[in-house]
């Protein structure tokens, strides 16, 4: 199983999703691959936003080697699975996708509390790097149950 998870920059939301993810599947046993990437192209190569590393640091995640990418048509292929942030990620990505590439598209709070927000807000505009990143956690705890649930259905 091959997760990626997008946002607009790949330096606040996406990078922070891709490591919080990634430490939660691997307490849980889980096999997966994790990878991020942006939208848009602003900052591609430079490592996540420094008060979202900081913010991170205090939960205990480690980010500062990652370096922004952008999306690419590529990765309705290499990925199975493409966790947009927001809404208007998602439909980027689905006018990027290429015809007959079968990676599943979903928004990252279909894995979070139903009385929680459709997007995942954007701390490079709220300034709420801990909020988010709260946010971020609950979502990813919701994911990781998912693809378990989904393991054990096809065993
Ligand atoms: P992200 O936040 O999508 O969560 O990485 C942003 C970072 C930078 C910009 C926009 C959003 N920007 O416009 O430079």
């Amino acid at each position: 199983m091959r997760v990626l998870f997008v946002c607009l920059g790949n330096i606040c939301r996406s990078p922070t999703a891709e490591t919080v993810f990634r430490s939660k599947a691997g307490k849980a046993g889980l096999k997966v691959e994790a990878d991020s990437a942006g939208t848009g192209n602003w900052h591609i190569g430079k490592p996540p936003h420094s008060d979202m590393q900081a913010a991170a640091k205090g939960h205990g995640y480690d980010m500062s080697d990652l370096a922004a990418r952008q999306v690419s048509q590529s990765d309705f292929a290499d990925f199975d699975l493409i966790i947009a942030m927001d809404a208007q990620n998602l439909a980027d990505l689905q006018s990027l996708r290429p015809d007959g590439t079968d990676a599943t598209l979903a928004l990252m709070s279909d894995y979070g509390p139903s009385t929680g927000p459709r997007d995942v807000p954007d701390p490079y505009f709220t300034g709420d790097f801990v909020g988010t990143l709260g946010l971020i956690e609950v979502c990813s705890d919701g994911l990781v149950e998912h693809l378990q649930e989904s393991a054990n259905t096809a065993n």
